[in-house]
């Protein structure tokens, strides 16, 4: 299907329900410059939402990522600063332990759910741990980001019988709580984590308010989790389906992990779209625009696009070069978690094959009702 909007030739609309509607940017070229110009396609009033938001979900939802410069580019660069690759390096040393440990128990269990035993558990970890969240609050802390991302999905939302409003904004206030109890926490008692480092004024004085943590945090434990978790669950799926490529990867693991993990992003592509809205008139890839449209920048599509990727339905871990945009196109709101994602899914894939070679979906992964995410609830392994 996308293959034929990205061969049309007329722009892409696509009404919604309630009247409104957008436009869909299903080619390589207008994904990467809609992400060059930031002030013609705007992250505001959402990047993340096709609908506008209701006031009492940006309240607590409206984080960088829905915020255009200077605001975008102030927090942006607080957060960088304790987001550095010095920070992550910190990390990752818990990253390559905790993945011997998650194979470890693996591998004593026997069959199981690989997303609840192992891909869940990864990111989860790390995250927690880098900012210093206490372990007996993992299962609330996920519980909410399911609810959050997932939003559509039966199997998460209002199980209980309470709409969907009202259980996001449920979710949404326990993390800010969280984080406005760990961030008071941390002015009155400093550790070696994020959070410290977040709350306390850096060397030109610049520091987060408790909002802007919330927000961030919210942020931060939403987009850490789902994506490379996903990310992973996808990984064992491609290399059940492509044995010829898991293979490969096992004939020379340090050579073939980092091509591995690009093209698993690629062709994955864990986070389906992100939303901009135009400031102005605006011409793109030869399409007229205007101001005040929706546009939404669909990077599975631009993932697949035959004009950039050579038979872009293959899964082919030697592909090169593989420009793909699975962390968003260059730009000011490229994704500020790449770097540590790629260290866990290559630290996790090299534990996993290394060990149990033979690791493989046993049947079909049980996929997320949700367009922002591609997501896979379970996933039956064996070895
Ligand atoms: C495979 C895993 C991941 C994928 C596919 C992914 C994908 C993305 C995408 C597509 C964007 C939007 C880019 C844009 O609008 O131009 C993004 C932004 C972001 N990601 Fe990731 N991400 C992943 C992992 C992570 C992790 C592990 C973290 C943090 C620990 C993270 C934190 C963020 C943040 C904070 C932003 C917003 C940046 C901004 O607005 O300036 N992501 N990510």
């Amino acid at each position: 299907m996308f293959a034929a909007l990205r061969a049309a030739e007329e722009r892409i609309y696509c009404p919604l329900s309630d009247g409104s509607g957008f436009y869909a940017l299903t080619r390589y070229e207008e994904v990467s410059e809609a992400s060059r110009h930031p002030e013609v396609f705007s992250s505001q009033p959402t990047a993340v939402s096709v609908t506008d938001p209701a006031p009492e979900v940006t309240e607590y939802s409206g984080s960088m990522i829905s915020l255009d410069d200077p605001r975008h580019a102030r927090l942006r660069r607080i957060v960088s600063r304790s987001f550095t690759p010095r920070m992550i390096q910190r990390f990752t040393g818990d990253v390559t332990v905790l993945a011997r440990r998650l194979v470890d128990e693996l591998a004593e269990r026997g069959p199981c759910d690989f997303v609840e035993h192992v891909a869940t558990p990864m990111p989860l970890q790390i995250i927690c741990s880098m900012m210093g969240i206490p372990g007996t609050a993992y299962g609330d802390v996920i519980d909410a980001t399911n609810a959050v991302l997932a939003i559509g999905d039966p199997d998460y939302v209002g199980p209980d019988g309470k709409d969907r409003a009202t259980t996001i904004r449920e979710k949404f206030s326990y993390l800010h709580e969280l984080m406005s109890d760990l961030g008071r926490l941390r002015r009155e008692r400093p550790a070696d984590d994020l959070v410290t480092a977040l709350t306390n004024a850096n060397v030109d004085g610049e520091a987060l308010t408790d909002i802007e943590l919330g927000r961030f945090f919210t942020l931060l434990v939403v987009a850490g989790n789902e994506t490379t978790r996903n990310a992973l669950s996808h990984a064992l799926v491609l290399f059940s389906a492509n044995p010829d490529q898991r293979m490969l990867l096992l004939s020379d693991m340090n050579r073939r992990l980092p091509g591995a993990v690009e093209e698993v992003v690629r062709y994955a592509s864990p986070v389906t779209w992100m939303r901009r809205t135009l400031t102005r008139d605006y011409e793109l890839q030869g399409h007229a625009y205007q101001a005040g449209d929706r546009v939404i920048l669909y990077y599975n599509s631009a993932n697949r696009d035959e004009a950039v990727f050579k038979d872009p339905h293959t899964f082919d871990i030697t592909r090169s070069p593989n420009p793909h945009v699975g962390f968003g196109a260059p730009g000011p709101h490229f994704c500020l978690g790449a770097h540590l994602a790629k260290r866990e899914i290559t630290e996790l894939l090299r534990e996993l094959y290394a060990r149990l070679p033979n690791l493989h979906a046993t049947d079909h992964a049980c996929r997320q009702r949700a367009s922002f995410i591609n997501g896979i609830t379970s996933l039956p392994c064996a070895f």
